[in-house]
């Protein structure tokens, strides 16, 4: 295992310390669009200035900081991620690649071409913010994502960083069911049309349908019961879909068992070649395997990548079973210093190719 200076990665780890505290509570509570995630864009933007970057925000929301090269014509290299977090997040989801973005950054200092970082809005509720960016905003010609992996393969392994492939399609809906309200005490159990045991066969069905087809999983995470009494029998129950697959063939087998299709912008989507072998070098390099994952997790590279622009991601090792979407995800100062170091290598080279 390599380990740089693990004083290199204190001042990330105290700034996404600083962002976990926002919004108080369990875990980070940063969601899209919230007072939260604007407290968390604007300490963002405090710290590039303080690193002499140019920080903006667009129309749609997403902070830009950027440091401009020797020659400004030239396509723009771009790292960074998201600040907007689940309810009760991690300290790390998003939150790493946007403060070691920064990091990186100032590391590399000017370069022949403009070095920006991103933050993203709301990439947890369908990555709106890089999706507008990609309609209404200039784009990089490379962007460079680093991220938690946010699974336990790394740790399994016994490595420290991956370099990403791919990244998985994935499709989010909201279903309803509709059933009749009625008396709970006295409508006879063959008189009732109840809403919610049709959506409690339908979370079974979803289970069962992503246990069957290899790489694909499916989630349902919200549910809400109509009127919503403990004596009434449920009128309407609307449930969320999440359904992902690492391949297209398996994305299309779950949504047609799941009675759904599949948007052309949601099939999985791979990372870009040149970006995935920068960075196997730069872990070569540094006699580091160059281990190589999909994402079952989405990101605003995918985005990115799906727009033309060349995308490649780094994960950096989950801790604690590589839980996530949860306060106990972890991620080592070794790790961080590591990926930090790694990253700010890529964007080195990224950014001085005349
Ligand atoms: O849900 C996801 O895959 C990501 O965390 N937005
Ligand atoms: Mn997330
Ligand atoms: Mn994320």
């Amino acid at each position: 295992m390599l380990t740089p200076p693990a004083a290199d990665a204190k001042r990330v780890l105290e700034r996404l310390e600083r962002l976990y505290e926002i919004g108080g509570g369990l875990g980070a509570n940063r969601p899209a669009y919230s007072a939260g995630e604007d407290e968390a864009i604007e300490l963002a933007a405090g710290w590039m200035a303080e690193a002499g970057l140019d920080a903006e925000q667009d129309a749609d929301g997403n902070l830009i900081g950027r440091l401009s090269g020797r020659q400004p014509e030239l396509p723009e290299v771009w790292t960074g991620s998201h600040l907007d977090s689940v309810p009760e997040g991690g300290r790390f989801d998003g939150a790493l690649g946007v403060v070691a973005g920064l990091e990186a950054v100032e590391r590399v200092g000017r370069c022949e071409r403009t070095l920006g970082v991103v933050s993203f809005r709301g990439e947890e509720v369908g990555c709106l913010g890089s999706r507008a960016r990609c309609v209404n905003g200039s784009l990089p010609d490379a962007f460079v994502e680093l991220h938690i992996e946010q699974g336990p393969r790394l740790d399994r392994m016994g490595a420290q960083l991956a370099v990403v492939t791919g990244i998985a399609g994935q499709l989010r809906r909201t279903i309803a069911f509709e059933g009749s309200a009625g008396h709970a005490g006295t409508t006879p159990m063959d008189a009732r049309d109840d809403a919610l045991v049709k959506a409690a066969e339908f979370v079974l069905h979803v289970r069962d349908a992503a246990a069957a087809i290899e790489g694909a999983v499916a989630t349902v995470g919200e549910i809400e019961v109509e009127p919503g009494a403990a004596n009434v029998i449920p009128g309407r129950a609307t449930v969320s879909l999440d359904a992902r697959a690492a391949d297209a063939e398996g994305l299309d087998r779950l949504a047609a068992a799941l009675g759904v299709d599949v948007p052309p912008r949601n099939y999985p989507i791979p990372m870009s070649g040149e970006i995935r072998s920068l960075l196997r070098e730069e872990l070569e390099s540094r006699g580091l395997p160059p281990v190589e994952l999909t994402s079952g997790a989405g990101h605003d590279a995918a985005v990115l990548a799906a727009s033309g622009v060349a995308s490649g991601m780094l994960f950096v090792r989950s801790l604690n079973g590589g839980v996530s979407h949860s306060p106990d995800e972890l991620s080592s100062v070794e790790d961080i210093a590591l990926a930090t170091e790694v990253l700010t290598a890529a964007l080195r080279r990224l950014a001085n190719v005349s």
